[in-house]
C-alpha cells in the first residue's frame, strides 16, 4: 500500500506520536501534517512547527484566525453560545480545523484523513462529522490503539520527540482565541480544588484589585470597538482577554455532559468571552421584543447544542444561524461593563435601536394615561378568578 494521509496536527503529545504510528502501524507511506492556527499561543505553534518539520513528510501551517473570528466566534456571540455554562471554545474550533485539514487533503489528492483524538471525548465526533462527509478513509490512532500516557511518552522519546508533559504538570490543555481548557490529572477528582497554577489567562479573582470599566460597541450583534476605539475581532478579543483576565473574569469549574454521555470535570478560562457574552445579552434585552427574547432563548440553546456536538453541517445549524443573523440586525449599541473580582456585569447600555422609551416608562411622565390600563387589569388573570383564591 502506498497511501498518503493528512493528519490534523496540534504539536502536542498525541498528534506527535501519531506521525510515526501512522507509518509503523498503518503502513502509510507519506504522513502530511496540518497545523491550523486558531489563536493558540505563538510558542505552541512554533514548537508544533519545529516538531512537524522533523517528524512528517510535509507540513502545512494555516493561519485561520480571521476565519475563526468571523465565521465561528461571531456567530457564537450572536447566539449567546453556551453549553451548560461552557462558552464552546474547543467545540467551535474543531470544525474549522477539520475543514482546513480536508482542504489540504483534497488539494494533494490524499487517501486518508487522521486525527489524534481519543475515544472518550467530543473532539473525535466533531472531526469526523466533517471528515466523513468526504469519501476518504478516516484514521484515529489514539482511539484504535488505546495507548497509555506513559507508553506515549516512552514512544515519543524513542522517536526523538521532546515531551512537554511532565508528571508534575499533567494537565491536558486546549487553547484558542476564545477559551482555554484544562483537563486531566488531579482535576479528574471532582472534589479537588483547582490550584492557581492551572490558570494562564486569568489572575486570581480573590486579589481584590479595584474595579475596571470597559465600553463595548456592537454592530449587528458583534463587537466592533473597545472603549470607543474601533478594532478588528482578533485584536479586540485578545485585548479584552488581557484586561478582564487581570480581574479574574471568566473562570469556569464545571461538570459537563459530553456527547457520549460521560460526565467530565472541566476547567476553563475565557475572560473576553464572558465579558462579550454578558454585554451582548444585556444589549439584546434593550433592543429585542419580549417575544423575540423568549423565542431566541430556545434558538440559542439549540444552536449551542449543535455547536457543542460539532454538527455544523446539519441543515438546522444554518436555519438557526439565519434566525440569529436576522434578529442581530438590531443589536447595535454600546454596553458599559464593570469588571470586578471575577465578575463582569453591565452598568449601562444605549442603542439607536432601543425599544425603550424613557418618557413613557418614567414615574414622572404624563405621556400615557395611567387610567388606560384599568381595562387591561380587569381581564388580566380572568379565568383564575373563578377559583376564588385570594
Ligand atoms: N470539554 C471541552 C469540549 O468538549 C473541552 C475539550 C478539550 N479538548 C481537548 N482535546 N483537550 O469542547
Amino acid at each position: 500500500m502506498s497511501e498518503v494521509i493528512v493528519l490534523a496536527y496540534s504539536g502536542g503529545l498525541d498528534t506527535s506520536v501519531c506521525v510515526p504510528l501512522l507509518r509503523e502501524r498503518y503502513d502509510f507511506e507519506k504522513v502530511i501534517t496540518v497545523l491550523t492556527d486558531v489563536g493558540q499561543p505563538k510558542e505552541d505553534i512554533k514548537r508544533g512547527n519545529e516538531r512537524a518539520e522533523k517528524l512528517s513528510d510535509e507540513h502545512y501551517v494555516i493561519d485561520a484566525k480571521e476565519e475563526f473570528v468571523k465565521d465561528y466566534i461571531f456567530p457564537s456571540i450572536k447566539a449567546n453560545g453556551s453549553y451548560e455554562g461552557y462558552v464552546l471554545g474547543t467545540a467551535i474550533a474543531r470544525p474549522l480545523i477539520a475543514r482546513k485539514t480536508v482542504e489540504i487533503a483534497r488539494k494533494l489528492g490524499a487517501d486518508a484523513l487522521g486525527h489524534g483524538c481519543t475515544g472518550r471525548g467530543n473532539d473525535q465526533l466533531r472531526f469526523e462529522a466533517i471528515f466523513r462527509a468526504t469519501d476518504l478513509r478516516v484514521v484515529a490512532p489514539m482511539r484504535d490503539l488505546d495507548l497509555s500516557r506513559e507508553w506515549e511518552i516512552d514512544y515519543a522519546r524513542d522517536h526523538g520527540i521532546s515531551v512537554p508533559v511532565t508528571k508534575e504538570k499533567p494537565w491536558s490543555i486546549d487553547e484558542n482565541l476564545w477559551s482555554r481548557s484544562i483537563e486531566g490529572g488531579l482535576l479528574e477528582d471532582t472534589f479537588y480544588e483547582p490550584p492557581e497554577e492551572i490558570y494562564a489567562w486569568t489572575k486570581s479573582p480573590e486579589r481584590g484589585i479595584s474595579p475596571a470599566k470597559v465600553e463595548i460597541e456592537f454592530s449587528e450583534g458583534v463587537p466592533v470597538a473597545l472603549d470607543g476605539e474601533k478594532m478588528g475581532g482578533i485584536e479586540l478579543i485578545a485585548k479584552l482577554n488581557r484586561i478582564a483576565g487581570e480581574h479574574g473574569v471568566g473562570r469556569t469549574d464545571m461538570i459537563e455532559d459530553r456527547v457520549l454521555g460521560l460526565k467530565a470535570r472541566e476547567n476553563y478560562e475565557h475572560p473576553a468571552a464572558t465579558v462579550l457574552l454578558n454585554a451582548h445579552q444585556d444589549l439584546e434585552r434593550l433592543v429585542l421584543s419580549r417575544a423575540e427574547l423568549r423565542f431566541k432563548a430556545m434558538v440559542d440553546e439549540a444552536w449551542s447544542e449543535l455547536a457543542y456536538m460539532g454538527l455544523v453541517n446539519d441543515p438546522l445549524y444554518a436555519d438557526l444561524c439565519a434566525f440569529v443573523d436576522q434578529s442581530s440586525k438590531r443589536v447595535n449599541g454600546v454596553v458599559k461593563m464593570k469588571l470586578h473580582c471575577g465578575r463582569a456585569y453591565a452598568v449601562g447600555r444605549k442603542s439607536p435601536d432601543a425599544i425603550y422609551d424613557q418618557e413613557m416608562v418614567s414615574f414622572d411622565s404624563q405621556t400615557l394615561s395611567q387610567r388606560d390600563s384599568e381595562g387591561f387589569a380587569k381581564y388580566h388573570g380572568f379565568q383564575a378568578r373563578f377559583l376564588k383564591k385570594y
